[in-house]
Formats: C-alpha cells, structure tokens, sequence
C-alpha cells in the first residue's frame, strides 16, 4: 500500500482523496519555467485523450504546456518523440483502452529506445493503476495526476534529464491554477472551467476521488476569461465543471450559477452552454435565468441514473423519481422548446426487474432529447464496489438493449417534430460531400444541410429543416 508519497514520488491514495475538509487551497498564478521554455525544439509529441469534456479541456492546457517546452505536434503517435496518454476512469472500458494503448507503446518503445512515455488523467489518481505502473510499466516514463497538471514541464524536463520513472500525484486537491497557456480545438467553440471537483459521492462514481472536492474559480477570472474570447471572435462557450450547479457554493454567500450565467449572458456572447447538472442542486432562479437569455441555450443535461427511488437511495443520488419529475417539468414549463438529455445506468448492483421498468416508465414520461445510457462498471474504492451484485450481465446487456430502443424511439420522435422549422445552426464543418455542411442547433442537435453559397465554420445560420433522423437532422440553408 502507498502512503502520502516519498521523497522523490508523490502517490495517490484513496483516503486522502475521500477526505472532505475544508482545506485551504491556494489560489495561484501559473508562470512557465524560464529555464526550460522551447527546451526540446524539434521534438514531437502525440497526445491521446480519453473521457470527458473536462478531459478535452486538460488536453488543450496540455498541448500548450509541450508546445511552450517547444514540441510540436502530430497526429501518429509512431513518429513521435512523446506520447502521452490523458485517462478516463469512469469506467472498465475506458481503463482497457488506455492499458490497451500502452501495450502498443511498450512494443513500440522497444523499437524507439529514446521513446517518452507518460499518462495523466484520471487513472494516473488510481493507485491501483500507479501500483500496476510501477511493478510491470517500469518504462513507462512519468505519471502526473489530474491535480499535478501546471507541474508538467518540469516533470517531463525531469524524467528526461535525470532518465528515472517520475510519479507526481497528490490526492488531497492540489492549488486552483489560473494563467495555464491553452491552445484551443478550434476559435469559435470554447470550454470554460467553473468549478473543479465534485462533492455528491454518488456511490458507483470515482470522479470525487480522481478530481477531488468541489473548487470553484473566482468570477473575475471567468468573466476576464469570456470577454477575451469574445475579444477573439469566439461564437458559444461551454461552462464545465463535473456539477456546475454547486458553482460559487465554497466561494460566495450569494453568488450562483445562476448570477454566473446573467452576467455572461449580459456580454452577448451568441451562444452559452453549461454542463453537467445535478439535479439536486437545480435552483428556481436557475431556470429562471435559463429561460429568460435568448443566447443561454435552451438545452439541459439532466443525469437521472435511474427511475427507480429505491435505486436511486442505493446510488447516493439525493432525489427520488417524483422530486426529478417535479425539476423536470418545471425546466419544460419556463424554458421554451428546451431540450433535454440524460445519462442511464442499468445494471446497479440490486437492480431487479421492476425497478428497471420503472426507469423505462420514467424514459416514456421525459421522452429525452438525447441519453448516454451504460452498464454499471464496478470501480475500486467506490461504496458500490461493495455492494451484492446477482444479476447476470447478460441479463444487463438485454436491459441495455431494450432502454436503448426505447430512447431511440424519442430522439426520432422529437426530431420529427423539427421537420419544417427554421433552426440556427453553428457551422462546425464541411462534410465530404459537395455543398455539404454540418453543425449544431440551439437546442444541440446535429444539422446536416446543404448550402448553394460558401459558408465558414464558426458562423451561425438558418437552415430549413426537411428530414428527421434518429441522431440528426438533415436540411438546408436559408439564403
Ligand atoms: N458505471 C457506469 N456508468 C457510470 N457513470 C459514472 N460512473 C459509472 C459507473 N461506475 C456514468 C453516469 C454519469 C456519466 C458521466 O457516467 O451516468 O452521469
Ligand atoms: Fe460522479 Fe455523482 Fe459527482 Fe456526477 S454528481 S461526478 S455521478 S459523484
């Protein structure tokens, strides 16, 4: 077992992490090490990202942090000088594929000798994966944490310099970093992290411990960081955090995301999104907000898990099936032509038969926009882990199955209903076919339409909706 960590190595430890005092964090400023700034020019990296939005967003300070060392990128990682692995611990399958990868790695490495290998993420906040990595992935170069991120440069210079395995993961969250360099996806979309953390425990869930406590950033610093991107042309920012909804909590007295979203909404940038919601902390002035800003997008992700209350109690969810019905109508009733989605586990550790008809009943009332539905993975360290678990996963594969075909049946339904109707569309792309482009509504659903004249990615358009798919919609521009 690992302790806190040793002179040279800092390691993660479960306790640590499920520990939720308040502790003072520090709130600091980022400078890069002048000494180490464009280093290995000449060199490549490869960056592979696995997981969520969160994830994606590390990715792009990630990127920065090599490019400002002075690594250029590419996109095979058998050309290149670096590889490093950004995880997801979510769940098995997310692990498989990073462990699946560096398999590849490690046969590569033989080739490569000069090879650098590193993973970050989630998984680098396991210690069972840092025990996997330090007994059979010796090669495996350095290991940052998810709280370790602003320490990259020097951690790399060091695994290279002094040419020994560097493992830097503190599991107590670490300091609440702004001024990190980012080099975004793309210069119309942006993520903006609010809050870091979270604090619910749901019992099947690893995020509190590979992300640590709620930490929300001071609204100076986002609002700075939205009027820059205005300033640079940016079209719809996404505000991230694992529960945007808790934003401010350990901050202000009175400060919310609702207040948060006004005044982003008063800057008049075009598009605002926020993601993810619990509902347990969906507030009436939230909605309100919501509904009252043509540019907050009328789009919800709503996670219910499972429309089970007996379920729901098991899983540490805080609400039952009736109090997410009540939130629920009550999103539909003051935001107009709002869209919801969802995320669904089937398969919870005691789920029987009813209870699962009881989610599909509750599938048939909401009648999603759209709903990421999954199989319960047993994380280590979780309270669920624990938890008698009888049921066969064939039996959760057919359940699986059977919700998917019932989701299904609503997102073309709803669809259906947009056949006809003029939606404004960010452009995000031309597709391969001729005059073809693709985007997304207000209300995100995926547009496919054609267009006589050029369009560019970035701007927002009107397009007549004419077909309706399962996962998309197909139509044309309005000249
Ligand atoms: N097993 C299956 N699904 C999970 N999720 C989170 N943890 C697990 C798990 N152990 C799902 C939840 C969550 C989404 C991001 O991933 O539905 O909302
Ligand atoms: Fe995980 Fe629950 Fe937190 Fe979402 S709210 S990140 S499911 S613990």
């Amino acid at each position: 077992m690992f302790g806190s960590g040793s002179d040279s190595m800092h390691l993660p430890d479960y306790k640590e992490a499920r520990t939720r005092d308040r502790r003072n964090y520090k709130r600091v400023h980022f400078n890069f090490d002048k000494n180490i700034k464009d280093k290995y020019r000449g060199k490549t990296f490869y960056l592979k990202t696995y997981g969520c939005q969160m994830n994606e967003h590390d990715s792009e300070n990630i990127e920065a942090l090599l490019i400002q060392l002075g690594f250029s990128k590419v996109d095979d990682y058998s050309i290149a000088d670096l590889v490093l692995l950004n995880t997801c611990s979510i769940r098995e399958n997310a692990h498989n594929k990073a462990f699946g990868m560096l398999g590849r790695l490690k046969h590569l490495k033989q080739e490569k000798k000069d090879l650098i290998v590193g993973l970050c993420g989630c998984m680098a906040q396991e210690s069972s994966v840092v025990e996997e990595i330090l007994r059979d992935y010796k090669w495996v170069n350095f290991v940052f944490g998810t709280h370790n991120m602003y320490q990259l440069p020097n951690i790399i210079d060091k695994a290279i310099e002094e040419n020994k395995q560097q493992i830097e993961v503190y599991s107590r969250e670490g300091d609440l970093v702004e001024g990190l360099p980012v080099n975004r996806v793309n210069s119309y979309k942006a993520y903006v992290n609010i809050i870091y953390g979270c604090n619910k425990f749901c019992t099947y869930c690893v995020v509190p411990y590979t992300r640590g406590r709620e930490r929300s950033r001071e609204k100076d610093d986002i609002l700075k960081e939205v009027r820059q991107l205005i300033a640079d042309g940016y079209k719809e920012i996404t505000l991230l955090g694992q529960n945007v909804n808790a934003y401010g909590k350990d901050l202000y007295e009175d400060y919310t995301l609702a207040n948060l979203l006004e005044d982003i909404a008063k800057m008049k940038i075009p598009r605002i999104r926020f993601t993810t919601s619990h509902p347990w902390d969906f507030t009436d002035h939230m909605i309100e907000v919501i509904g009252k800003y043509d540019n907050i997008m009328p789009s919800v992700h709503l996670p219910v898990q499972s429309g089970s209350s007996r379920i729901l109690k098991l899983m540490g969810r805080r609400y039952t099936k009736e109090s997410y019905l009540e939130l629920f109508h009550k999103i539909k009733r003051v935001v107009p032509g709002v869209s919801i989605s969802t995320d669904i586990i089937v398969g919870f550790p005691g789920e029987e038969e009813h209870d699962f008809l009881e989610t599909l009943d509750l599938v048939h009332t909401c009648k999603y926009d759209n709903a990421f539905t999954f199989i319960f993975s047993k994380r280590e360290g979780t309270p669920a882990c624990k938890l008698e678990d009888h049921t066969p996963l064939k039996e959760k594969e057919e359940r699986l199955q059977r919700l998917n075909e019932v989701v299904n049946q609503y997102f073309l339904e709803n669809n259906k209903k947009l056949e006809g109707k003029i939606l404004p569309v960010l452009v995000e792309g031309v597709s391969d076919k001729k005059n073809m482009y693709y985007g997304y509504s207000d209300t995100n659903k995926l547009v496919n339409f054609t267009s006589n004249k050029e369009i560019n990615t970035g701007e927002i358009v009107d397009v007549s909706i004419i077909t309706a798919k399962t996962w998309s919609l197909d139509g044309e521009v309005v000249e």
